[in-house]
């Protein structure tokens, strides 16, 4: 049985990792401090994951934490386009400064490899679509700029010191658990919590920016894939996580309009600063090397996210 290691482990895409690990027989160490994070996220599997609240600025923790360690999945981060935009200081301090804490203790403890949430907004706005690997990255918001940052490093202690790293450029992952409830939420989220509500959701500009949206079940699949594919394949290198096809917000919310029944109609207001036109995935590399197929549509995985939330509001009210 191996030991994993989940940071950001009670955010929206760690603790969909910890239940895939756990469900392959793996035992699972997660950390995190919630500051974007819920416990609730954890519920059901707590009592089975050796789970620290730490923070990613605390080496002496990130090394107890890395004892014992075989893999680590690096989802920690402030996910957010528009509060770096704010505040870039805690951008880079969580998603840089902390990154590389992590390397060094994952380093120190002899981690076989480490697995990196990384984004596919280091393309930024370079006009070419889809996105391939090769590309110069073009990073718009001090996010984008610290998402690279911590790739160039991952590759970094690859090279220097033999750490088997692998970056994955997630776009625009969705599903159960993705928090709603902030202004710095991913539109989906928003979009049908709103709409379930009866509330109209807003587009920021005219609805024309697209993005290659992501089921989680698809990121999940990357990851076990990345962890396990021959170090000749993935060690030190960049993939994109997505599905190749893209979709812009309103065809998105008339989806969602189809799906949940919503009677409404959108509103607009005004374009948001740092945002990134178009986003759509080139996968020829991710297939290669990893073996990777998306198999949840955006379609259907709006269907099951829809499906979640409902759950939970009935969990709500009763
Ligand atoms: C998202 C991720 C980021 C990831 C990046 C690349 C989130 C919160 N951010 O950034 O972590 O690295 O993809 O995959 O998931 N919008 C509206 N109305 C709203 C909210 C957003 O119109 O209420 C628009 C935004 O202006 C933007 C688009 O929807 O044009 C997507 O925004 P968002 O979901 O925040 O994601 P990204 O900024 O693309």
């Amino acid at each position: 049985m191996a030991v994993y290691l989940i940071t950001g482990i009670a955010g929206f895409i760690g603790s969909s990792l910890a239940r895939a690990v756990l469900a392959q027989g793996d035992q699972v160490r997660g950390i995190d401090n919630f500051s974007t994070g819920k416990r609730e996220n954890l519920a059901e599997i707590l009592p089975r994951i050796d789970f620290r609240e730490a923070d990613l600025l605390n080496l002496d923790a990130l090394q107890g934490a890395c004892r014992g360690v075989d893999y680590i999945f690096h989802e920690a981060a402030i996910p957010s386009v528009p509060k770096s935009v704010l505040d870039p200081l805690g951008s880079n301090r969580a998603n840089v400064d902390g990154t590389v804490n992590l390397l060094v203790a994952a380093r120190d403890a002899k981690v076989r490899r480490i697995v990196y949430a990384a984004s596919s907004s280091a393309y930024g706005d370079t006009p070419t679509l889809p996105k391939h690997e090769g590309m110069v990255p073009n990073p718009i918001s001090p996010y984008a700029v610290a998402k690279l940052t911590g790739e160039y490093y991952m590759t970094s202690f690859y090279r220097c010191y033999g750490l088997e790293t692998v970056s994955l450029r997630y776009f625009n992952i969705f599903g159960p658990r993705q928090d709603p409830t902030s202004p710095y939420s991913g539109v989906l989220a928003k979009f049908i919590t709103n709409m379930l509500n009866g509330e109209q959701p807003t587009i920021f500009g005219d609805g024309t920016q697209s993005r290659d949206f992501t089921y989680i079940d698809n990121a999940v699949d990357a990851n076990l894939l990345a962890m396990k594919a021959p170090a000749s394949q993935v060690a030190g290198q960049i993939f994109n996580v997505a599905t190749g096809k893209r979709a812009d917000l309103n065809q998105a919310f008339q989806l969602l309009k189809k799906i949940i029944g919503y009677p409404g109609e959108v509103k607009y207001g005004p374009t948001r600063s740092g945002d990134v036109k178009h986003s759509l995935a080139d996968l020829s590399r991710v297939e290669n090397h990893l073996g990777y197929i998306p198999k949840v549509d955006f379609e259907e995985g709006l269907r099951r996210t829809v499906e979640w939330y409902r759950g939970q509001f009935k969990a709500a009210e009763a």
